[in-house]
């Protein structure tokens, strides 16, 4: 029987769709996407109405729950999210282990997954209860191991949150407070960093959404799927890219700030080099996130008297790829990743935890879409292929290879 045979009796119609730009994984009432006009919404709020109106912790509890909250959801959610806030001791030895090196964003797909042994409650979510306390008890404690990578890294004591705070400064206190020194509120950066995270909060069907909802579709448990979106948020052609565009922008800069140099490197075919920042799947005109993060960008900088001058090299870079036909004709643009660095960076971030802060805003997401994958009894992920191997041949002992 040769392969085509084999084929069509084994696998009947197999569409294949490398990289799935042409299929559909489920249904979703989540987040809206039009690429060629550049619309975000989440739950039909715009990107633009949410980034300027509501804070974080409200676009989570839309995000997942399907409506924006009232003072008394709202509320109860925040008190609920307080009281799970502490985490296993143990777990600090578990980070002990990693050398102060590695990278945050395999500690953290490390420390969210090993989370799961000191919280077994959490993997069999039959009921709605068990279901909202594995949600509300990872929006509490994955922003304390955010915090823990960060001070590890720096060399600071591992502390826990403050339950007089809102939910994104309490996360800013627990990265940053020193010790002996009194924690200040800075407004400029509280409101940057609430933004940036609702910005960062859903994006529909990409690679680390797809990734928690396949491994949840086997009903692995919230905490261990979305151990693995982390892991492949960690991409630089996904999530990494942020670490990846300051890192280029600050290489432009040390070698002169010739922007066009590095233009002609993204053009030349036999380069590997790609314009970090730049191209999207699935937007094609603009990535509207992008427009309010230049904005956000440039407030920021200015409010908290700061002059980048690689802002300046990342605006020379998209103006002259604005006017390139080799960027216009493949619709290339800057995405949500291309200015977000310089903001974090604006922060006092490192640079190697940009990849973390988008995990943390992009945790109500993927907690959204597990939920919606797991109310819709959805079947397991398992997607088929077209076999190119061999055809039956004989096993060849050892000694006659
Ligand atoms: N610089 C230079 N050329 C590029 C770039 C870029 N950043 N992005 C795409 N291209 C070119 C490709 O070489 C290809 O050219 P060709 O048609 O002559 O072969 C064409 O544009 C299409 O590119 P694909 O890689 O096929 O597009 P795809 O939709 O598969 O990839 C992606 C999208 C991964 C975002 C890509 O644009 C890229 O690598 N960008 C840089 C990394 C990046 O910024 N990633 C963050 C994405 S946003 C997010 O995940 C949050």
């Amino acid at each position: 029987i040769d392969i085509k045979t084999l084929r069509s009796a084994t696998n009947g119609i197999i569409t294949i769709d490398p990289g799935f730009k042409n299929t559909g994984s489920c249904e979703s009432a989540i987040t809206f996407l039009d690429g060629e006009k550049g619309i975000l919404r989440y739950r039909g709020y715009s990107i633009e109405e949410l980034a300027e109106k509501a804070d974080f912790l409200e676009v989570a509890y839309a995000l997942i729950f399907g409506e924006l909250p009232n003072a008394e959801e709202l509320a109860k959610f925040h008190k609920d999210i307080k009281d799970e806030s502490h985490v296993d001791e143990e777990m600090k030895k578990i980070l002990d282990g990693f050398p102060k090196s590695a990278h945050p964003m395999g500690v953290l797909s490390s420390l969210t997954s090993a989370l799961i042994a000191f919280n077994p409650s959490t993997v069999d979510v039959s009921s709605d209860e068990d279901m909202y306390h594995a949600i509300v008890r990872i929006l509490a404690k994955f922003p304390v191991l955010v915090a823990w990578t960060l001070r590890k890294k720096k060399g600071l004591p591992l502390d826990y949150g403050d339950d007089s705070l809102g939910y994104v400064e309490n996360i800013h206190k627990m990265m940053f407070k020193r010790p002996n020194q009194d924690y200040k509120k800075n407004k400029v950066v509280i409101e940057a960093l609430d933004k940036l995270l609702i910005l960062h909060a859903d994006h529909e069907q990409n690679c680390s959404t797809s990734t928690v909802r396949i491994v949840g579709s086997s009903h692995a448990g919230l905490f261990a799927s979305l151990s693995a979106g982390i892991s492949a948020l960690w991409g630089p052609l996904h999530g990494g890219a942020n670490q990846a565009v300051l890192e280029m922008l600050e290489a432009i800069e040390a070698d002169g700030g010739d922007t066009k140099k590095y233009m002609a490197k993204a053009k030349d075919k036999s380069d590997p080099f790609r314009l970090m920042g730049f191209g999207h799947r699935v937007y094609k005109n603009f990535d509207p996130r992008a427009k309010i993060i230049k904005v956000a960008a440039d407030e920021v900088l200015a409010d908290l008297g700061i002059e980048d001058p690689i802002l300046e090299i990342a605006k020379g870079l998209e103006k002259e790829a604005l006017e390139d036909p080799y960027f216009v004709d493949r619709k290339l643009y800057p995405n949500v990743d291309f200015y977000s660095g310089i903001i974090y960076r604006a922060l006092g971030i490192p640079t190697e935890m940009f990849t973390v802060m988008f995990a943390l805003g992009r945790l109500p997401g993927w907690i959204a879409q597990w939920r919606e994958m797991r109310l819709n009894g959805e079947p397991i992920g398992r997607p088929r292929q077209v076999y190119t191997g061999e055809n039956l041949r004989s096993f060849v002992e050892l000694d006659k290879r």
